[in-house]
């Protein structure tokens, strides 16, 4: 069949891709038994009763002559952490099922696990279309597992992030809602807020809690170094911050010079730990997994933007040491329910 048009073959793709779809892997088993799949985004519903789905395939792919000879065919909805998964099923000349667990479905049709939604269907139909085949089945079972979808659009994957009422009515509730900076630092302050309380009633602040911090991603350090990954966070260290904390009894500073952990103090960094995740826990209530994924990653983004001419002060390695009180926690995890510190030398 020949159509003359003069659609530019680019453009319409481009077009094409403003439409946001989900990605799914087409499985079926080919007539020598072998297994067949690709990666396909041409899946949609048809009707609810009977139960019908379709997708469309390229009529030179080289699964073709597999699914027009099949007579079931699976339709995974891939999960966002499937990417890889997508990205196998759509490479050539390679085994595409390879490192992936197979179980066996209707006509023994390959079925994978880990997606979002699952769908075994019957071939009810096979329509021309143009240089693909519509392929639309009867939905004989299907699996949905919950899991948040991955996203494609404009050639590009992406995450999705639903919208809510509130959404809207945040947009004008606050003088510096178009203000990146303002966001930033009210999230931050408020996040922070239990903790900071926390610290208060020790009568200690924003300081002692970055010098405490500091101190358990690795114990036993000078007061020169402890200071300098502090004023990181553009708070200014002074003695007095080691004084007030040593009176708290939290830290011992020998000869002017070392700073460790009292035991006191290790039991407390471990207590802060816990509240500090619980306050992360609170400040992602409203977001699902992906979406707290995709507020790191939109974070990390303007972290490279705006620290291009800084050295990099932040790196793990320039705080982690293997004296850390993190993992001395995870190996006795019940050290964050013990009693409180709050007067410590009671
Ligand atoms: C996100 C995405 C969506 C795709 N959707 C389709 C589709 O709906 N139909 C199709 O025939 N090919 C689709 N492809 C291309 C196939 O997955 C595969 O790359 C292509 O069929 C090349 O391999 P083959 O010649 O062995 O089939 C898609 C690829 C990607 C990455």
């Amino acid at each position: 069949m020949t159509h003359s048009s003069n659609v530019d073959a680019k453009q319409f793709r481009q077009a094409l891709g403003s439409f946001t779809t989900g990605v799914t892997v087409v499985t079926t088993r080919g007539t020598e038994g072998e297994d067949v799949g690709l990666t396909a985004n041409s899946f949609n519903s048809v009707s609810l009763d009977p139960p019908m789905v379709l997708w469309s395939l390229d009529r030179k792919s080289s699964s073709a002559a597999a699914f027009m000879a099949a007579e079931h065919f699976a339709v995974h909805i891939l999960a966002s952490d499937q990417e890889h998964v997508s990205n196998q099923f759509a490479k050539r000349g390679v085994d595409r099922f390879a490192g992936l667990a197979v179980e066996r479905g209707h006509g023994e049709v390959p079925l994978l696990d880990g997606c979002s939604a699952r769908f075994e269907c019957r071939t009810s139909y096979r329509h021309d279309g143009g240089d693909h085949v519509i392929f639309v089945g009867e939905v004989v079972s299907f699996d949905s597992f919950g899991r948040a979808p991955l996203v494609f659009h404009g050639g590009n994957y992406g995450l999705l992030m639903k919208k809510k009422t509130a959404d809207v009515e945040d947009a004008s509730s606050s003088f510096g809602d178009d203000w990146l900076g303002f966001l930033l630092g009210r999230a931050y302050y408020q996040m922070l807020m239990p903790l900071r309380a926390k610290v208060e009633r020790q009568g200690l602040g924003d300081v002692h809690y970055n010098l405490l911090s500091a101190l358990s991603m690795g114990d036993d350090r000078s007061v020169a170094e402890l200071s300098r990954l502090v004023e990181i966070t553009g708070h200014r260290v002074t003695d007095e911050h080691f004084e007030a904390l040593a009176t708290c009894e939290l830290i011992v500073v020998e000869d002017g010079e070392r700073v460790r952990f009292t035991e006191a103090g290790r039991r407390y960094a471990i207590e802060l730990m816990a509240a500090g995740k619980a306050a992360e826990g609170d400040a992602e209530r409203e977001l699902d997994y992906n979406e707290a994924r995709l507020l790191k990653l939109l974070l990390k983004r303007v972290i490279r933007a705006t620290g291009q001419t800084l050295p990099d002060q932040w790196r793990k390695e320039n705080f982690w040491r293997e004296n850390n009180v993190w993992g001395q926690a995870a190996a006795a995890p019940n050290a964050a329910a013990s009693p409180s510190p709050e007067s410590p030398r009671s």
